[in-house]
Order: C-alpha cells, then sequence, then structure tokens
C-alpha cells in the first residue's frame, strides 16, 4: 500500500514496536536514518514522546524533531484547532518538499494517531505516503509470555476497554482469544466481568511491555484499584486447554 508522488516529498508512518528498541524493522531503521524530520504524536506540552524515545538512536543526526501536541481533550474544538496546527506542520514539510517520518507505538494501522494524520492530509492534499509496520503490543507481550496468540481454527479478536466493557462482552459471546487494549481507565469493570464470566484464570496482563518497570501478572485482581498504567493489556485465553496460561515459570523471569 504505497502511494508515491514525485510532486511532494514521503510521509512515512513508521511502527516503532512497543518498547524495546531492538524491535524496529530494518526498514524503519533505513527511513529514519535518512530523513530530515521526524514527527510524533505527544499529549504533553514538553513534546514528550515514547514512540520518539524508543526511535531516537536511529535518527539522522541532523534531523528535526518535532513533536506533535494534540491534548487529552473531549473539547471538540481544542482537538480541531491542535489537528489543523499539526497537519499545517506535517503538509508545510511535504510541500517543500521533503520526506518525513511520522512514529507511532507498536504498529501505525492499530490504534495509531497516524491513520487519522493520513486521512486528514488527504483529504486536502495530494502527497506520497508509506506504512511501515510494528510490532504491536499485543505480539510482543505474547512473545514474552511464550503464549500463543491463536492455534489451528481458533479465533482471535482485539477489543479496546477505553469505553468500557460492552465491546468485550460481546467478544468474549464468539472469540477463542481476547485482547483487551487501553485497559486502563475500566480495568476494574473489565476484572469483575471476567470474574463473572469465570475468565479471570484465563487472563494474563501485561504492563509494560519491553519497558523498564516490565510486570506481568496472572492474578489479575492484583492490580485491582492500585495506579495503573496506560501502557496495560490484557489478554483472555477461553479455552480450557491452554495449560499455557498458568505458566509463571523461571523461563520468563530469565527473559526480562
Ligand atoms: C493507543 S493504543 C496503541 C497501540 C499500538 N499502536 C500497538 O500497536 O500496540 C495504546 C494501548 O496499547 C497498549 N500498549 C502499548 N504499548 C504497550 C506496552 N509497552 N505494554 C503493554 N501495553 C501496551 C495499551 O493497552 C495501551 O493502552
Amino acid at each position: 500500500m504505497t502511494k508515491e508522488t514525485a510532486a511532494t516529498g514521503i510521509l512515512y508512518g513508521i511502527g516503532v514496536g512497543p518498547g524495546d528498541s531492538n524491535l524496529l524493522t530494518l526498514e524503519a531503521v533505513e527511513i529514519l536514518g535518512r530523513v530530515k524530520w521526524i514527527f510524533a504524536a505527544s499529549s504533553n506540552r514538553n513534546g514528550k514522546s515514547l514512540a520518539l524515545e524508543i526511535a531516537s538512536s536511529y535518527f539522522n543526526e541532523r534531523a528535526n524533531v518535532q513533536p506533535l501536541y494534540f491534548p487529552m481533550t473531549r473539547d471538540k474544538e481544542r482537538l480541531e484547532e491542535a489537528w489543523q496546527a499539526n497537519c499545517q506542520k506535517v503538509q508545510n514539510v511535504l510541500t517543500m518538499p521533503d520526506d518525513a517520518a511520522f512514529v507511532t507505538l507498536g504498529d501505525p494501522s492499530t490504534y495509531s494517531t497516524f491513520t487519522y494524520l493520513l486521512r486528514k492530509l488527504n483529504c486536502n492534499n495530494e502527497f506520497g505516503w508509506k506504512i511501515v509496520p510494528g510490532i504491536t503490543s499485543y505480539q510482543a507481550s505474547a512473545a514474552v509470555l511464550g503464549l500463543p496468540l491463536a492455534e489451528a481454527e481458533e479465533s482471535l479478536t482485539i477489543v479496546s476497554g477505553a469505553k468500557g466493557i460492552d465491546e468485550l462482552e460481546m467478544a468474549l459471546t464468539y472469540s477463542d482469544n481476547i485482547i483487551i487494549m487501553k485497559a486502563y481507565r475500566h480495568y476494574r469493570e473489565i476484572v469483575r466481568l471476567l470474574k463473572e464470566k469465570g475468565l479471570a484464570d484465563r487472563t494474563v496482563a501485561v504492563r509494560r511491555c519491553g519497558l523498564p518497570g516490565q510486570e506481568i501478572s496472572f492474578d489479575i485482581e492484583e492490580w485491582d484499584g492500585e495506579e495503573r498504567s496506560y501502557f496495560t493489556l490484557l489478554i483472555v485465553k477461553k479455552r480450557p486447554d491452554h495449560k499455557q496460561i498458568s505458566y509463571q515459570g523461571p523461563a520468563f523471569e530469565r527473559i526480562k
């Protein structure tokens, strides 16, 4: 899915993986080593961005690094203003024309600001773009755990917990394996539902995968009531034949 035009620079959406900076693709590293402009979303006025931190060692030393501030607000007017300003910054670079990379946590096609940005920019302008996929947080978590996400004819569903448990409740009726991303805000509600369905002990919680302070919990209630990290996901394996879900062995400790 590449669309490249000669008249403008190319915008690369680069997945940098969930934490460990060894998990970028060779293509991502090559692009970051040559583009002059690097953007990333930041919800913080000081421009802090985990995606920038993860990938910074690969940036061209002369690159202009530009965090794009997106306030954490439901105020539509303020958000629209931020979008306009940020789109303009990216558009200015592309029409120079210069190539630019937008780095994003995990994969750019999975709950990332990048796909919104691409849509917004494409409405106004014809320009070249390319998505460089990244390793998602749930793939990296499954790898750390040695847990299969899906086997044989099983289904795998990804849901967001950001707005509560409705999507999860539905997914639990039909899917064999469920990944709950953005699990932090409604963590307690999610745990309650999983307990009701008899699935709490078929669930593993992963926090800050590949980052300092990485934590795994097979006792999902353990985190209930604590300060929860935004970087939390849950993996539910409904089928009882999955012995791996109870695995807490020393191999994981060694990997950590
Ligand atoms: C906006 S989504 C971004 C997903 C990302 N694009 C991906 O491909 O993994 C943010 C959610 O991803 C999950 N997440 C991202 N990084 C994580 C990490 N290092 N450890 C655990 N969960 C993570 C959390 O559920 C978090 O609330």
